[in-house]
């Protein structure tokens, strides 16, 4: 058995590093930082940013871990930078050489279509060389652990790897023991920072800040490492936000994240402005936290009934994949007026292209 350290920003218990939902164990708080900053108008945004255009170093981080710790300025620098490269992908023309000579690795542990999908996209449009590391085809089926695969790979010489893993923690591990800049694409219940960064700029272009507004996510909150990014984000961005589930589905003490808990679908979407619905994660579940999949979708199910509450323009959220009829009906996924999921699918490769040109400004300014 591998050995995972479980550890966040400052040793701070975290009411997502286990799965317990509210009426178990309590744990101790975590700090959320609260740093509102007013968003640009989106017709004030250029198509290519001066952040891009100019080379300047804000992101001074090697890796991409967590939204946890990160400043509300270097998640707008990651930001601005993403609105260029959504243009660039509009084109017909696509690549760009930002990256050319560099070597990106896909390290997936987990199944995976949007992320794994966006990167390889992301990396080649930056220029650069990418490989796809299958793991089931791995020697990591053989018994080896996720330390020597870090290290095997390291001495290929990448430069980047993505790395996904089912246990919360591993990626960060991981990044300990290999040279190059490493991007965490979901750890377990704990984060999935791009994900989070691109439903951020989904919001942003959409709605023109993220200030000031009230988004309700809903459905399973326990399992969900998006959840967690997207709260860490969104606060940090100054957003009011509220989570939505069955009680068997709402970690222990997530108020202490800054977030109004709610038990009731129609009261927790009164009034939002953003509506995201997280998938039911059966793969993680032990034990039945819900009585069944047909009561799951009538009490928390979004419905164009459920979704009267929220405001009229609110518009709904999905990371994917999605359970039509378990936390979303399909006409509600599909409604071409509200839905934003296929959005924050090409979001996706822009936000990772910015990630990928912001962790590498550094090598190719001591080229
Ligand atoms: N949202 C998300 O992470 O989707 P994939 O599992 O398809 O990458």
């Amino acid at each position: 058995m591998q050995q995972i350290e479980h550890r966040y920003g400052d040793g701070i218990a975290d009411p997502f590093r286990s799965v317990r939902c509210r009426g178990g164990r309590q744990r101790d708080s975590d700090a959320v930082r609260r740093t509102p900053r007013a968003r640009l108008p989106v017709a004030s945004r250029g198509a290519m940013r001066p952040a891009m255009a100019t080379g300047e170093l804000r992101f001074e981080r090697q890796h991409l871990l967590g939204i946890e710790g990160l400043e509300a300025g270097e998640i707008e620098y990651l930001l601005d930078l993403a609105d260029g490269f959504v243009e660039l992908n509009r084109q017909s023309e696509k690549k760009l050489q930002l990256l050319r000579g560099r070597t990106l690795v896909n390290l997936f542990f987990e199944p995976s279509t949007r992320t794994q999908t966006s990167f390889e996209l992301a990396g080649k449009r930056l220029g650069a060389d990418v490989v796809n590391m299958a793991v089931a085809r791995s020697s990591v089926v053989k018994g080896e652990t996720l330390i020597d695969t870090a290290m095997t790979l390291n001495a290929m010489h990448p430069d980047l790897l993505v790395v996904r893993h089912h246990e919360s923690g591993a990626v960060a591990l991981l990044a300990r023991h290999v040279r190059c800049a490493v991007v965490n694409a979901g750890d377990g219940a704990h984060e999935h920072p791009t994900q989070a960064l691109l439903d951020a700029l989904t919001i942003r272009r959409r709605k023109g800040r993220i200030a000031g507004l009230t988004v309700a996510i809903c459905g399973d909150i326990l399992h969900s490492r998006v959840a967690r990014s997207n709260i860490l984000l969104l606060r940090t961005m100054g957003a009011r936000v509220r989570v939505v589930a069955p009680p068997t589905l709402l970690p222990a003490a997530v108020e202490s994240l800054g977030v109004e808990a709610v038990t009731d679908m129609r009261r927790g979407l009164e009034d939002a402005d953003i509506v995201m619905m997280l998938r039911l994660q059966s793969e993680r579940m032990q034990g039945s936290l819900v009585p069944s999949v047909r009561e799951y979708f009538h009490f928390f199910g979004l419905t164009h009934d459920k979704l009267r509450a929220a405001r009229p323009d609110a518009m709904i959220m999905h990371p994917g994949p999605m359970n039509r009829g378990v936390e979303i009906d399909g006409p509600v996924a599909d409604d071409i007026n509200r839905s934003a999921i296929l959005d924050q699918v090409e979001m996706g490769v822009a936000v990772r292209m910015a990630v990928l040109d912001a962790l590498t400004r550094r090598l190719r300014a001591n080229r």
